[in-house]
């Protein structure tokens, strides 16, 4: 390698997210400096998704991009999971790339380092046999305001669909002592906002003696001293308990917004995604957020051409947004992944009809929303301000419920509210956003 800079791209979740930022951390502790662009590196990482094929296919396009700068001392790398899910095969496809490591092999990151650095070409780190998670006091934070913490690890669940297990492993949990510890640290480094993360946050374990379970853990991080908001993503329904919305309920640092991504409508779908609850099991659930004391804002995902799925199966998933009136969601067309029990189902659901179907989810999903957020229409929210759109001379806030809220400030001129929490007045309410005024 050259001179010791680095550059990455990341691609995916929240968790992946944030394993690059603790990636960059060990590099920088490491003596490397990162740059902005591929072409002034030594070292171009990808973190890399691929939860979807077209997810999948983003890496390969940037590793074909730069395939003549390969032995110009430019070392290339593969992170994350598409790495896990590949592996050595990756060698093969893109003979240019000399690091190919999952996210369970990052405590390894400075071993594989010294190897690169020694001018080995074919560098692994694969093994998801692992007890350890990947922690580093050297994290580089992107966001001064939110700081993620990964509870949990990996995931142990077997969705038909799903690669996560194969790409993260089994759930390894970190003690609840080292994330109360963690988020003291952020606190006093002036942190807000903790976002909790984990593929299946809510199935945490603490693994040690004290063997706090996920609403304990939320409840006494809610409790550090300096701490105003905290997120947790994504939960699964099979594993939300009612004491998660009892907490919520008690704290109000505790945000008023859950993730669950219900996925289907239909039994029969759900039954062959092997997501383990029933329609009936999972409206129990929304139940408990509906019928809390707190507005709770509820968000989900869904897969709509899942195999085998029925024009009633899909009917049954709009009947579904219909009752339960999410305030957000996120859908997506069933993509066959390698490994996965789907990939051999027979009854796959043409391309045209999942585009069609995602569509229907998205049109009858935004007339939704529409309705939900004017409801916010005259209502006070405190935001904790993110940014600014210096053309709209507006401010951008982020509501406990996890919406955008833009609002202006009129003695504004010259401060910047970035990071501070401030009281807005919803004046309206589009689709994807609220738009509002500053009130004193
Ligand atoms: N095809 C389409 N969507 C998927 N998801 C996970 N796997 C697939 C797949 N094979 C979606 C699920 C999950 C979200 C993160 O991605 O809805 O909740
Ligand atoms: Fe993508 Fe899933 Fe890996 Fe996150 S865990 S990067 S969503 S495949």
């Amino acid at each position: 390698m050259t001179a010791k800079t680095f550059y990455i791209e990341t691609f995916g979740c929240q968790m992946n997210a944030h394993d690059s930022e603790k990636v960059i951390g060990t590099l920088v502790s490491r003596g490397y400096s990162q740059v902005e662009t591929p072409e002034a590196a030594g070292l171009v990482l990808y973190n890399t998704c691929s939860i979807r094929d077209k997810a999948e296919q983003k890496v390969f396009n940037r590793l074909q991009q730069f395939k003549r700068d390969a032995g110009k001392g430019k070392v290339f790398g593969v992170l994350g999971c598409v790495a896990q899910q590949e592996g050595e095969k990756i060698f093969e496809r893109a003979p240019h790339v000399s690091l190919v490591a999952g996210s369970a092999s990052y405590t390894k990151l400075p071993q594989m380092l010294v190897q690169l650095e020694a001018g080995e070409r074919r560098v692994t780190g694969l093994s998801l046999d692992t007890d350890e998670t990947f922690e580093t006091p050297f994290t580089r934070r992107d966001n001064p305001h939110r700081a993620y913490i990964t509870i949990i690890e990996g995931c142990d669940k077997s969705c038909a669909y799903c690669v996560v297990p194969f790409t993260r492993g089994p759930e390894r949990s970190r003690t609840g002592e080292s994330v109360i510890a963690e988020a003291r640290r952020l606190a006093d480094a002036g942190y807000t906002e903790i976002q909790l993360l984990g593929q299946n946050v809510n199935s945490y374990r603490d693994p040690s003696a004290a063997g706090w379970d996920f609403a304990t853990l939320l409840a006494r991080v809610g409790e550090v001293p300096g701490i105003r908001r905290v997120r947790f993503t994504t939960s699964h329904p099979r594993d939300f308990v009612k004491a998660i919305v009892d907490a919520i309920d008690s704290n109000p640092v505790l945000c008023d917004h859950v993730h669950l991504p219900v996925q289907s409508g239909s039994n029969r779908v759900l039954n062959a995604m092997d997501r383990l609850y029933t329609l009936d099991e999972y409206m129990r659930r929304i139940e408990w957020l509906k019928n809390a004391r707190r507005n709770i804002a509820i968000t989900t995902d869904i897969i709509v051409g899942f195999p085998g799925e029925t024009e009633a199966d899909f009917n049954a998933t709009l009947a579904l947004l219909d009752e339960v009136q999410y305030d957000s969601l996120f859908s997506f067309k069933y993509s066959p992944r390698p490994n996965t029990a789907a990939l051999a189902m027979s009854d796959q659901i043409p391309e045209e009809e999942k585009t069609r179907r995602v569509m229907m989810v998205q049109e009858r999903q935004r007339a939704i929303q529409i309705r939900r957020n004017s409801e916010a229409i005259g209502a006070v929210q405190e935001v904790l301000v993110e940014g600014r759109n210096q053309a709209m001379g507006q401010w951008i806030g982020r509501t406990s419920q996890n919406r955008t809220l833009n609002f202006v400030h009129e003695n504004g001129n010259g401060t910047d509210f970035r990071g501070q929490y401030l009281h807005v007045r919803v004046t309206r309410a589009g689709p994807n956003s609220l738009v509002g005024e500053s009130v004193m």
